[in-house]
């Protein structure tokens, strides 16, 4: 199958320069690489750097080094040195993403913030809002709340509208942070069969699930983040006896 994402020598480290300059080491030298139709799911504890990779990947965090290359409509993109207009037009068309919260601008209604990834590259009106009402639906978004705007919602119904945008365009790649996270049995499930259904249609998928029999029903491998440590460990004891 075709790898959709390449990732390799990837490194991030953050430098706080309101306290002191301070600098966190969270990955170094990751390589990764997603076919298309499959779901690698990013694992390891709390602080580990799975969002800090998820939102590399995205290009809303700048690494050090390395290159997280693209397939965008028959181009190879790296997002790690693309201009900006590069970013926003990989973001329109082939890299959708699920934050852990949503974020939205206030007294916009929840049809139009689902819609709206899909009017964005020509979908008529008409058709987005079909598939738009179709997605609030099967995520179990009761019809009073559509036309309010989801500043008041409950954490797992605004966390179901994140989803709903998210899974609005078919998009290539998709990364998704805890999108099930807030949610109930059904809702999961209901995630887990869209999911399922993406990767059916070819989409490559990294993601963050906690819940394990979320995991199990949509994860083809784990990727484990947070090796840099213990990586840059072993070099040490291996080359001690060379010393
Ligand atoms: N914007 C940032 N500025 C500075 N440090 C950050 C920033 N984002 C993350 N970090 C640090 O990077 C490390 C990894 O954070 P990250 O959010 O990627 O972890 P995670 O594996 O997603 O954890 P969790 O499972 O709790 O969500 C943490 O030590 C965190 O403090
Ligand atoms: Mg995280």
């Amino acid at each position: 199958m075709t790898i959709l994402i390449s990732v390799g020598g990837l490194s991030k480290t953050f430098t706080l320069h309101t306290q002191g300059g301070a600098e966190i080491a969270v990955f170094d030298d990751i390589s990764l690489e997603v076919r298309a139709g499959e779901c690698v799911c990013l694992h390891g504890p709390s602080g580990a750097g799975k969002s800090t990779l998820l939102r590399s990947l995205y290009a809303n965090y700048k690494p050090d080094a390395g290159h997280v290359v693209v397939q965008h409509g028959g181009d190879s993109i790296d997002l790690v040195s693309a201009e900006p207009w590069e970013v926003v037009e990989v973001r329109r068309r082939t890299i959708g993403y699920v934050s852990q919260f949503l974020r939205v601008i206030p007294r916009v209604a929840t049809t139009d913030i689902v819609t709206e990834p899909a009017i964005a590259i020509g979908i008529p009106a008409d058709e987005a809002h079909a598939k738009a009402k179709a997605l609030l639906a099967r995520l179990n978004i009761p019809k009073r709340l559509w036309s309010l705007a989801p500043a008041t919602f409950s954490g797992g119904e605004q966390q179901r509208v994140n989803i709903a945008r998210g899974f609005m365009v078919n998009y290539p790649v998709l990364l998704l942070d805890e999108p099930t996270a807030s949610l109930d049995a059904a809702n999961r499930q209901s995630v887990v069969e869209l999911i399922n259904e993406a990767k059916a249609r070819g989409a490559a998928i990294v993601g963050i699930f906690h819940d394990e029999e979320v995991r199990d029903a949509v994860a083809d491998r784990l990727f484990k983040v947070g090796q840099s440590v213990r990586k840059s460990q072993r070099n040490m004891t291996a080359a001690e006896p060379v010393a």
